[in-house]
């Protein structure tokens, strides 16, 4: 695929058939995510988390059902790996760095991905969830004062990406000559 035929074939993926990516496309992945840029080269403020473990991830998708109130959803999906992306604690004001850092990688990722045929998805909702449970946090090992900014879900699927048609209104915009 040419860049922008990755960029136009991109698409979230909600469906997956429990199979996960394999070590050598995951590798691919998490390198897309340390290529993307950060503020002041701040690579130091990032961390990535990768989790395989079945209990943590059924702990993460009851958090974020019980979040959006329907113990039924299943907002990561049943995708076998999550990779959530943390940021130091910023200091106030500068919180959009950290979560701009944290959506680039993630948007990194969904490109390389989306090369690979692997289905991701990005997801706030049960990144918001399991940021608000100390059990969780607990498990996921960050360094210290460090919170979870954003994550995307990892998984062989049965959806193709096929090119998209991206209109020219799609995103409203206005020029200053
Ligand atoms: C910041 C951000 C947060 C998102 N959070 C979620 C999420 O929690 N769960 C989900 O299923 N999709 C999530 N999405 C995916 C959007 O719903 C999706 O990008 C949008 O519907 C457009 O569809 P597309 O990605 O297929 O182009 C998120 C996307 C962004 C950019």
């Amino acid at each position: 695929m040419t860049t922008m035929e990755t960029i136009c074939s991109r698409a979230s993926v909600r469906s997956y058939t429990g199979e996960p990516v394999s070590p050598e496309e995951l590798a691919i992945i998490l390198k897309a995510a340390k290529a993307s840029p950060a503020g002041m080269a701040r690579f130091d403020t990032l961390h990535l988390t990768v989790i395989h473990n079945p209990d943590l991830l059924a702990e993460i998708d009851a958090a974020g059902a019980a979040l959006f109130g329907d113990p039924t959803m299943h907002p990561l999906y049943g995708a076998p790996t999550l990779v959530v992306v943390s940021s130091r604690k910023p200091a106030p004001g500068m919180e959009n760095v950290a979560y701009s850092n944290a959506a680039i990688m993630v948007h990194s990722m969904a490109l390389a991905a989306t090369d690979l045929g692997v289905g991701s998805c990005y997801i706030w909702g049960a990144t918001a969830a399991l940021s608000k449970s100390e059990a969780i946090l607990a498990k996921l090992g960050l360094p210290e004062d460090f919170i979870p900014c954003c994550a995307i879900t990892l998984g062989k699927t049965d959806v193709a990406y096929t090119l998209r048609e991206i209109p020219d209104d799609k995103i409203s915009s206005n020029t200053i000559e």
